[in-house]
Parts: structure tokens; C-alpha cells; sequence
């Protein structure tokens, strides 16, 4: 709660500069509060993780994924529940719901947000704009002020959803049977609907100086190229798991927390935070210093301390291996052993208030053995 009004209190600054602030009395219905909305069969408020932002303030940084919603049934499904099938659709369901478009029920599926107090609900925010960013990825409030702020200690991570967040609205239902509609399948849905993943490229294809990472001294030309630690799993599944539960791949993510903000940011402040800090990523990343082109299509800057940072960038060792090729040391780049690990755990003065124990490599070991 607390984290979700500070993060609406400065997207709702943010929106300020970047939109024309919409006053309140032309959208009138957006900023009231759900009982005062003239709903049926509204369920009591909840409050949400963070503040719903609206489309456009996504569309601010994730413009290629906008025009491509804009494009969708999910752009249009409010305006839908004014046609004579909804009203017949509405009369299927409940016999109670004289106007759909102010049934609570039909537009928890067909809009957005109508069952959250206003104050959770920005001024550029529409609840009829239907199936918005924010239905499928959840609100963004916290996510838009990690994001313009680096000040901020928030981690607004926002979860890529799965097919499972498409069934809790595509399931079969009586009342809709009259549309005729083919049963939901997933692959060939998503295909209409999917959108680029901007954010994802920018980060792993970019060079280091287009990242927006300060203090990288000189870029790396690597003795091969980084695959990313999910090629290693194809053949190492075991090693894998145990990596995915160890606190290394969560690293980069340790960057976007509060006690990271609270550090002294080595080099100085870093516009986009500690994890825009190159030195702060040399031991909490992969590859962030290395040529785009070192870098293959599955890496994930965000996967943090991956196999590659110990072992050295694969692709050679992956190769020779798919190629049953014997290679001097499996075609490995990197010995890993104590010594690898004493180059990241060593006393750090800007480190001293996590009160870490003192590194001990067979207790250490034993916690990330694989
Ligand atoms: C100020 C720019 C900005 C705005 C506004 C913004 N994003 Fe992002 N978003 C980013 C960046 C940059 C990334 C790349 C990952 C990173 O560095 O955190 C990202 C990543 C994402 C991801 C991938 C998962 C993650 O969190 O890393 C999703 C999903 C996403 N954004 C959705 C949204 C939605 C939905 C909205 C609107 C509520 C939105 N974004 C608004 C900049 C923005
Ligand atoms: C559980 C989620 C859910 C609820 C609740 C829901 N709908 Fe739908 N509605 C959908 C989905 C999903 C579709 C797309 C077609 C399909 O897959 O059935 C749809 C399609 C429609 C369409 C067709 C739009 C077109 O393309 O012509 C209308 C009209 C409609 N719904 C009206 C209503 C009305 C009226 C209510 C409330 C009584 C309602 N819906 C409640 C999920 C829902
Ligand atoms: C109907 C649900 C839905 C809507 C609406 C939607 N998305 Fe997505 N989005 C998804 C799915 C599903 C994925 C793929 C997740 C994956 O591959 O793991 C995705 C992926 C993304 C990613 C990449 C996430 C990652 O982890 O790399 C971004 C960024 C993103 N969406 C932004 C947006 C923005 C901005 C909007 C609004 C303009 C939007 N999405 C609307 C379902 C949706
Ligand atoms: C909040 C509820 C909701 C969620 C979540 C949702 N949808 Fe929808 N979707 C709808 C509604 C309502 C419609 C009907 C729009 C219309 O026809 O007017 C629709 C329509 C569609 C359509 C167009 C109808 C058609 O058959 O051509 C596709 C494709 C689709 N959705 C795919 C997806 C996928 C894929 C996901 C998950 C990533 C998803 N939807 C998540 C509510 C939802
Ligand atoms: C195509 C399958 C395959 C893939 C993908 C793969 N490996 Fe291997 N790896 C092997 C085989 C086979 C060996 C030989 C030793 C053995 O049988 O365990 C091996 C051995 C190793 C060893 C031990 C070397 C030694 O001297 O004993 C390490 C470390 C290793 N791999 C790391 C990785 C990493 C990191 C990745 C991802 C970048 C990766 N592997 C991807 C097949 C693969
Ligand atoms: C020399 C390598 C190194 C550098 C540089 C480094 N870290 Fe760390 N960091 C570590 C190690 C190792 C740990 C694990 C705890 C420990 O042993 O001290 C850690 C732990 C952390 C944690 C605690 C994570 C958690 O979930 O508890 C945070 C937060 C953090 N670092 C932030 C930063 C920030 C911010 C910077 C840049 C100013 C930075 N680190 C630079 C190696 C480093
Ligand atoms: C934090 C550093 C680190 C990370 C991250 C890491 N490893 Fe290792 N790995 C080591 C060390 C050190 C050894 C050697 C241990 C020994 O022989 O005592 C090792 C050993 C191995 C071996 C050889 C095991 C054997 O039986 O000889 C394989 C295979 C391997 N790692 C694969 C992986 C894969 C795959 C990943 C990612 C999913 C990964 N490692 C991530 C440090 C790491
Ligand atoms: C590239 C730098 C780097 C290397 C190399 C590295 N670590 Fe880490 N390690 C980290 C960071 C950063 C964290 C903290 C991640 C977080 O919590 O956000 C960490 C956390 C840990 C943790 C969890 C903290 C704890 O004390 O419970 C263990 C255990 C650990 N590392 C063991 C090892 C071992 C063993 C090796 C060598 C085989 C190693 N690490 C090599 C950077 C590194």
C-alpha cells in the first residue's frame, strides 16, 4: 500500500508533464469511486498492488507494443457491451442488468479497474479503454516511477503473464454460446494478440554505451559469445534448477531494492539506479560490457550472476558439445573454482551494512552446489 501511493503520487507527476492532463469533469466517471459509479452487481473495492496509469502513459516507452493493442478485440471490449447482442448477452446472465456497460460483472472482463477506489486510478487513466496493458500485466504505478526515477527503491517488475491470466476471461459461458465463438486456443490467440517485446531488446541487444549504463571503462571483445544460461539447461537441466533457486540469479534483481538505492552508488549517482551502474553490475550481471553481438538472441542481462559468468561466455563449449566434438576442455572459456568466487565476495565498504558473514567458500559452495 504504502510503496503503491508513493509510486501513483509520482506517476501521477509524471503524467502530468507527459500528457495533457485531462480534467476531471470530461472524464467524469474515472475518477469517481465504485459506488459511485452507478454499477450492478458490484463486489466490495479492493486495493491494488499500485495505481493504474492508463494506456497511454505505457505507450510513453512501449510504443511499438501500444499500436499493436490498438489494433485488438481487446482495444474495443467496453464499447461492446453497448451493442443489442450485449444486451441480449446481459439478459442471458442476469435478469437484474438493464445497461451492460454499467454491469460490474460484464466489464471486470470487458474493462478495466472499475472495482478500485479513484485514488488508485491516474488522470490519463480510462476504464473504457477496455482490455488494457494493465488487465493483463497488472497495475503499473510502481513499475512507470522505478522506471523514470532512479532514485527510487521500487522493484516494479512487471510479470509477463501466462496463458493462465487469458482463461480467467476466455472460458466458456452460457450467456456468451449465442456468438458462436470457437473454444479458446491459446497458440493461435496469442498469435493475434502478441506484441514486440521492446524492453526485452533493448536490453540484451544494445551496446553497452545505448543501454544507458555509466561506468563501463572499455568494452569487452569476449573469447566467444554469451548463449544465456537457459541453452545451458538443455543439457545441464539439473545444474540449472539448482542455479534458478540460488541467490545468483536473482542478483540483477537485487539491484532494483531498496537497500540498493540506500548504497553509495560507486562511481556516483547513476541515472536508472544501481542497476544502470556499470560497477555494480560487474558483480551482479552477465555480458553487460560486452559487444551486442557477443550477446545471442536467449541471454538475459536480467538473469543476473548466470552459469556464464563463472564458467565464461559458452557458445564455443555448446557447439563443440551439440557436435559431439572433443575439445580441449569441453571448449570451455573459464576455469571456475574458489577463486572465481573471491572476486565478487570480498569485503566492500558500501557493503558493510548487509552484515554478510565473512566468505567461506565449502559453506558457500554447499549452498549453490550443482
Ligand atoms: C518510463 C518508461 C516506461 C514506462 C512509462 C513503462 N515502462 Fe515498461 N519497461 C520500461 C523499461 C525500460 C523496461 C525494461 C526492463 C527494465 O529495465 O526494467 C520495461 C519493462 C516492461 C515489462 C517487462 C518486465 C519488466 O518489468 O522488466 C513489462 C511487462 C512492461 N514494461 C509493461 C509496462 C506497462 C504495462 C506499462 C504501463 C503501465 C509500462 N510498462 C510503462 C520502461 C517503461
Ligand atoms: C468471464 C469473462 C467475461 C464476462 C464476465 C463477460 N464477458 Fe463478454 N466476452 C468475453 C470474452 C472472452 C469474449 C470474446 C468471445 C469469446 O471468447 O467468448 C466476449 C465477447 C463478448 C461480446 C462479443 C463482442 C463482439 O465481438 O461482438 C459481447 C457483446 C459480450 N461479450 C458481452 C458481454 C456482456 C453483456 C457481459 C455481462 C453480462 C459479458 N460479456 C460478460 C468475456 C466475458
Ligand atoms: C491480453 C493480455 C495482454 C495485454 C492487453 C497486453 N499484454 Fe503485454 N504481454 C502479454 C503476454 C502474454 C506477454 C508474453 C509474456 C511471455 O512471453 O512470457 C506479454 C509481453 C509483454 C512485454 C515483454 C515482457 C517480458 O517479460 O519481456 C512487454 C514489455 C509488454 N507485454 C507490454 C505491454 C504493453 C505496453 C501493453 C499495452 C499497450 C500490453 N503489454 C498489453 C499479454 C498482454
Ligand atoms: C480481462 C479479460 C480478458 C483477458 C485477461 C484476455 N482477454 Fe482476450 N478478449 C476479452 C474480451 C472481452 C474479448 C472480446 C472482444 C470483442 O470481441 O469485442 C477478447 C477478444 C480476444 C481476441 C479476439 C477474438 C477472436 O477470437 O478473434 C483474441 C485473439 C484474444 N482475446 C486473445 C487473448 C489472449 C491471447 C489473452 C491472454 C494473453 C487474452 N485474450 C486475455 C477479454 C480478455
Ligand atoms: C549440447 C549439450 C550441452 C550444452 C547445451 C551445454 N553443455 Fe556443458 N557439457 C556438456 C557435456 C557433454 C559435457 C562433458 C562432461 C560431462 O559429460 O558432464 C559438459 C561439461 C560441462 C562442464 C564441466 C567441464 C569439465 O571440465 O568437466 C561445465 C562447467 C559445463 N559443461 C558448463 C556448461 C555451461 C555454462 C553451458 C551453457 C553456456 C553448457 N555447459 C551447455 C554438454 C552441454
Ligand atoms: C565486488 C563485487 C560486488 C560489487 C561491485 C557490488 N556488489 Fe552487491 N553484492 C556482492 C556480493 C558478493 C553480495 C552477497 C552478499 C555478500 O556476500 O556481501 C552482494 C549483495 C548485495 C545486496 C544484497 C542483496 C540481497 O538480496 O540481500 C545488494 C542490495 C547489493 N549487493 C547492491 C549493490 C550495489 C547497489 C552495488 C553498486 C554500488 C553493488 N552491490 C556492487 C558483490 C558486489
Ligand atoms: C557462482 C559461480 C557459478 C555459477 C553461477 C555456475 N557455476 Fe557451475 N560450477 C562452478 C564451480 C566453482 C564449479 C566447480 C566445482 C568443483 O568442481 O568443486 C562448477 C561446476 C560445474 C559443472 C561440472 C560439475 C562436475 O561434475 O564436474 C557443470 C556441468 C556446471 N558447473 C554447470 C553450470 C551451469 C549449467 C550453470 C548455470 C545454470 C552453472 N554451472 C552456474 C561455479 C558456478
Ligand atoms: C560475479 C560475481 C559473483 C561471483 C563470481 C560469485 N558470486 Fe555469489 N553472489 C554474488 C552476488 C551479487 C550475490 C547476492 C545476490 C543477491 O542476493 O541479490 C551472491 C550471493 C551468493 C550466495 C547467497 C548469499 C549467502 O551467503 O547465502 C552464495 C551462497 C554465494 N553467492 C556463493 C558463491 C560461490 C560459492 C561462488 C563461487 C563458486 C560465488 N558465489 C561466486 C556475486 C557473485
Amino acid at each position: 500500500m504504502t510503496s503503491g501511493c508513493r509510486g501513483w503520487a509520482l506517476a501521477a507527476a509524471v503524467l502530468g508533464v507527459m500528457t495533457h492532463s485531462p480534467s476531471a469533469a470530461q472524464y467524469y466517471e474515472d475518477v469517481m469511486e465504485p459506488a459511485q459509479l452507478g454499477l450492478t452487481e458490484l463486489r466490495p473495492a479492493r486495493t491494488p498492488s499500485s495505481a493504474y496509469v492508463g494506456n497511454d502513459v505505457c505507450r510513453q516507452c512501449h510504443e511499438a507494443a501500444y499500436q499493436k493493442w490498438l489494433g485488438t478485440a481487446h482495444a474495443r471490449t467496453s464499447v461492446q457491451l453497448r451493442t443489442q447482442i450485449a444486451h441480449a448477452i446481459a439478459k442471458a446472465e442476469t435478469a437484474n442488468v438493464a445497461d451492460p456497460s454499467r454491469s460490474a460483472k460484464c466489464l471486470g472482463c470487458h474493462g478495466v479497474a472499475v472495482d478500485v477506489p479513484a485514488a488508485w486510478r491516474g488522470p490519463g487513466f480510462r476504464i473504457a479503454e477496455g482490455v488494457t496493458c494493465e488487465r493483463c500485466h497488472g497495475p503499473g504505478g510502481d513499475h512507470v516511477a522505478a522506471r523514470e526515477d532512479s532514485t527510487r527503491g521500487i522493484n516494479g517488475t512487471l510479470e509477463g503473464p501466462s496463458e493462465t491470466i487469458c482463461r480467467t476471461c476466455h472460458q466458456p459461458k452460457p450467456s456468451h454460446e449465442r456468438l458462436g465463438r470457437k473454444p479458446f486456443d491459446y497458440a493461435g490467440s496469442y498469435a493475434k494478440v502478441a506484441h514486440p517485446k521492446t524492453a526485452e531488446k533493448a536490453e540484451d541487444e544494445l551496446e553497452p554505451a545505448a543501454l544507458g549504463i555509466w561506468y563501463v571503462d572499455s568494452v569487452i571483445a569476449p573469447p566467444a559469445s554469451y548463449v544465456g544460461s537457459a541453452a545451458c539447461a538443455h543439457c545441464h537441466q539439473a545444474a540449472y534448477d539448482r542455479w534458478r533457486q540460488s541467490a545468483h540469479a536473482g542478483a540483477f534483481y537485487g539491484l532494483r531494492t531498496e537497500t540498493a538505492y540506500s548504497m553509495d552508488l560507486a562511481g556516483g549517482p547513476t541515472i536508472g539506479g544501481p542497476a544502470r551502474n556499470g560497477v555494480c553490475l560487474s558483480c551482479h550481471a552477465t555480458g553487460h560490457d560486452v559487444a551486442a553481438a557477443a550477446r545471442q538472441p536467449g541471454f538475459r542481462l536480467r538473469d543476473g550472476v548466470g552459469c556464464e559468468k563463472c564458467h565464461g561466455p559458452g557458445s564455443g563449449h555448446l557447439q563443440a558439445m551439440q557436435e559431439h566434438r572433443n575439445v580441449p576442455g569441453h571448449g570451455l572459456t573459464q576455469a571456475a573454482d574458489d577463486g572465481t568466487c573471491q572476486a565478487c565476495h570480498r569485503p566492500q565498504r558500501t557493503h558493510q551494512k548487509l552484515e554478510a558473514p565473512a566468505f567461506d567458500y565449502p559453506v558457500a559452495w554447499e549452498k549453490i552446489a550443482h
